[in-house]
């Protein structure tokens, strides 16, 4: 199959609409990442998606819907926490997971009670969803287990041949997925931290509560309330380690680990502060930016850039987990399977 690559404009849309109608997989630009759409009623068109990712079956996909009416069909039960925060974060970086109707196929659920629903800010995946007329399910459009694409260059690295079209709306502005809210349950818990805060969330929900498999690893045998989180995630080929401490501690460890590499790992610092860049004197850095929002939205180019250079370890300096540090430290802890070193 040739994979297509089109600026979004109104015949780009169009054509990716006509595709999804058919069961197709398109990819589209989301305000997060880049998405990999799929009708979501239709088995064979979902099936598409797990079989271009290769992702494994038990890991459900977020069904994303370009208006509240859209809702209604897809869950059962509106849980009362839905209704203001859709007023306050949708269209926005908020999935929230509710009791299905059943609408959705079970193998887009895998197999759950439960269904993922977001309305993504971007204009792209607004038009698309609107000119489709359908419910889409989209996960990130990697490859499973690599790091979630920023770029439709991104897209294509892993999606060349897999699928028709690939939508390119420019770099995604939040760079980190959606945070995922369970809201089926009493308590309010976050699944996965992203692009709505935590405390953002709390302001509204003072109960809301992070599950914690967010920064822990999961015992071996628990059982994963979002199945995702058992899986490894986000990882360049790279292996990952991170440092944490205070800075001065963190700069010499870091040091001390690029000198200690064997000279076939060809090492390099993903920095959380350009001011350090300095401190490591001409080894290979990668500052992500100096605020943690544009750290986030760097980070998963950053894995993809150290894979290009031939990085076989990256030392990632750790940052705070207030605000989207959260969800950048999530995903960084993941990329390094919890490889943590305390400076
Ligand atoms: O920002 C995003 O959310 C992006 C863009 C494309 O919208 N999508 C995305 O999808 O990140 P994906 O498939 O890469 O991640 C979905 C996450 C997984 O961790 C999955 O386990 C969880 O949401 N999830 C989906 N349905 C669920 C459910 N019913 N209950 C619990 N977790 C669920
Ligand atoms: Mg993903």
């Amino acid at each position: 199959m040739r994979t297509q690559v089109l600026p979004v404009d109104a015949a780009s849309i169009r054509r990716a609409a006509s595709l999804l109608a058919r069961g197709e997989v398109v990819a589209f630009p989301t305000e997060t990442v880049y998405g990999l759409g799929a009708n979501a009623q239709s088995e064979d068109a979902v099936r598409k998606i797990y079989a271009a990712k290769e992702r494994p079956a038990d890991n459900p996909l977020i069904v994303h819907i370009a208006s509240l009416d859209a809702l209604t069909p897809l869950v059962s039960e509106t849980p009362k926490h839905v209704p203001p925060l859709a007023a306050l974060f949708w269209p926005g970086p908020l999935t929230m997971v509710m009791p299905a109707s059943g609408v959705v196929p079970g193998i887009a659920s895998a197999g759950l009670s439960t269904v993922a629903v977001r309305i993504p800010a971007h204009p792209a995946a607004l038009a698309l969803i609107r000119a489709a007329g359908l419910p889409i399910s989209a996960p990130s459009a990697n490859r499973s287990g690599r790091p979630s694409p920023t770029t439709a260059a991104h897209v294509l690295e892993d999606m060349d041949g897999r699928i028709p079209l690939i939508l390119d709306g420019g770099p995604c502005g939040v760079g980190v997925e959606s945070t995922v809210l369970d809201l089926s349950g009493d308590v309010p818990t976050i699944l996965r931290p992203g692009g709505v805060t935590l405390e953002m969330l709390r302001a509204v929900l003072p109960d809301v509560r992070i599950d914690p498999a967010v920064l822990r690893p999961l015992a071996e045998g628990a059982a994963a309330r979002s199945p995702g989180m058992r899986h490894r995630h986000y990882a360049p080929r790279a292996r990952v380690v991170v440092v944490r401490g205070a800075p001065e501690r963190v700069v010499a460890r870091a040091a001390a680990l690029y000198d200690g590499a064997a000279a076939d790992e060809n090492p390099a610092v993903l920095l959380c502060a350009t001011a350090h860049a300095g401190r490591y004197g001409a080894r290979t850095v990668y500052p992500l930016g100096d605020t943690q929002a544009d750290m986030a939205s760097r980070l998963f180019d950053a894995l993809r850039a150290m894979d290009a250079m031939g990085a076989r370890l990256v030392i990632a300096e750790a940052t705070g987990t207030d605000g989207i540090g959260l969800a950048l430290m999530n995903r960084l802890l993941r990329a390094a399977d919890f490889s943590v070193i305390d400076a």
